[in-house]
């Protein structure tokens, strides 16, 4: 058994979402220090008693930093590390000229292996702590990921992108061998340590409607499994998705009539939402992904987060690597304030932190183990710097208050903020 371990600094608690209350300040718990056992959370509280307490543990002290949750990335591709900051096209053609090139390579397992290392190297380096992230087609994508996660302790939820329609060929399965592969990653891997299996449709235009029935089909035989997808990005994607299922009511209906819509169910982006859909993702307890840096990058529209959170939605935050242009939870949160900003609303720098932690590990329903500093939660935390560049620190040496101190940081910091991460308590930044 390892040592016990206080880490002092000033740690910070969810104690209520700051988007229920009219002081989002008012959602958030500051403690002296904080007791780690095993992996798991054991003690909040001041620094003396923590001592008295746990009298054999050791202690870190990060002076006045932050001691944070590990960000949890609700959305991202993995497999498109290599691709990140592709130039000048729109989903469609972005997906064609750059992403399935570079998912075709996935086939390979040490390709795979290389850059799954490689993305979870950059994202922990982030402060991320926690993804739920696509991978390709190739069942060996899948493996390579949650190799990699489990050799690190962490809990992360992936899946294998289906597609059988829209794609090129060497990406192109079957109704037939996504359900089967889907079903044997979901036994080799799901519930195995902290890993997650999530049933990955990529998105209704590259799945014929059999496909999408087999995996309605299979999420039914795995009910605790989560089923991740697209929703409504682009302008041009919903006219090509009312083409293709012109049944369909709608969208989220394409989805929603294969048994692919509940509790567990895991939608990026949902930008251009008609109400019945809201009413719908609503209704069935359904999670939307706000992928802030990825609607502007590849120029998707403004995702209304006032208004979807006042309704009562279960959202998340999350990179979408590589259609999104950072790897950092913190440029996401400084992007998720700019779009809210051009929709007339402005973000407090508590309710940012939430969305990348607690919102998101709420919307994969892992709220009850990753996503806040309480007793019982797993060790998965950072400790951030409010001073970490010139151009941050004479700003935050301004600040009034702990949130006035902590914005330029959301705003401006990177993986220099990130001083110390911990996954499951042991130190791996
Ligand atoms: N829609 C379907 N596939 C993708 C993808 O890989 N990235 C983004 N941003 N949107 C998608
Ligand atoms: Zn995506």
């Amino acid at each position: 058994m390892e040592q016990d371990l206080i880490l002092a600094g000033r740690v910070l608690s969810f104690v209520a979402s700051p988007f229920a209350t009219d002081r989002p300040e008012d959602a958030v718990e500051l403690h002296e220090a904080i007791g780690l056992r095993g992996g798991k959370i054991i003690a909040l509280g001041d620094r003396l008693a923590l001592q008295k307490a746990l009298p054999d543990a050791s202690l870190i002290d990060h002076g006045t930093q932050l001691i944070l949750p590990g960000f949890v990335d609700a959305h991202v591709h993995y497999p498109q590390t290599a691709i990140i900051a592709s130039w000048g096209k729109r989903l469609i053609d972005w997906l064609n000229t750059y992403t399935f090139p570079e998912e075709a390579r996935f086939g390979d397992p040490a390709y795979a292996a290389e850059i799954a290392t490689r993305y979870l190297d950059l994202t922990t380096a982030c402060g991320t702590t926690t993804v739920a992230s696509y991978c390709t087609i190739h069942p060996a994508s899948v493996e390579a990921l949650f190799t990699a996660a489990q050799a690190r302790g962490q809990r992360v939820v992936a899946g294998k992108t289906c597609m059988d329609r829209n794609a090129p060929e060497s990406l192109r399965d079957t109704a037939q061998s996504a359900y089967d592969d889907s079903a044997a990653l979901i036994g080799r891997w799901h519930g195995v340590d902290r890993l997650t299996y999530a049933i990955t449709p990529r998105f209704s235009p590259t799945s014929t409607p059999e496909q999408l029935e087999a995996l309605g089909a299979l999420w039914a035989a795995h009910p605790d499994c989560l089923m991740q997808t697209h929703l409504s990005e682009q302008l041009d994607e919903i006219d090509w998705v009312a083409q293709l299922f012109p049944q369909a009511r709608d969208y989220l209906d394409t989805y929603e009539g294969f048994g692919l819509l509940r509790d567990g169910a895991v939608f990026g982006h949902a930008i251009h939402l008609q109400q019945r859909e809201k009413d719908r993702l609503l209704e069935t307890g359904a999670s939307l992904v706000h992928c802030p840096t990825s609607n502007t990058f590849i120029g998707s529209g403004l995702f209304d987060m006032a208004g979807l959170m006042a309704d009562g939605h279960r959202i998340g935050l999350a990179t979408d690597t590589g259609g999104g242009s950072s790897f950092s939870m913190l440029r996401t949160m400084a992007a998720a304030y700019e779009v809210a900003q051009l929709r007339g609303a402005a973000l407090h720098p508590a309710q940012l932190l939430w969305l990348a932690t607690q919102g998101s590990a709420r919307a994969l329903h892992l709220e009850d183990k990753v996503g806040n500093l309480t007793v019982g939660m797993e060790a998965d935390l950072l400790v951030l710097d409010l001073a970490s560049t010139a151009a941050i620190a004479q700003r935050s040496r301004q600040a009034q208050d702990l949130w006035e101190a902590v914005f330029p940081t959301l705003m401006m910091g990177d993986d220099r903020a990130i001083r110390e991460v911990r996954i499951a308590g042991r130190k791996v930044v």
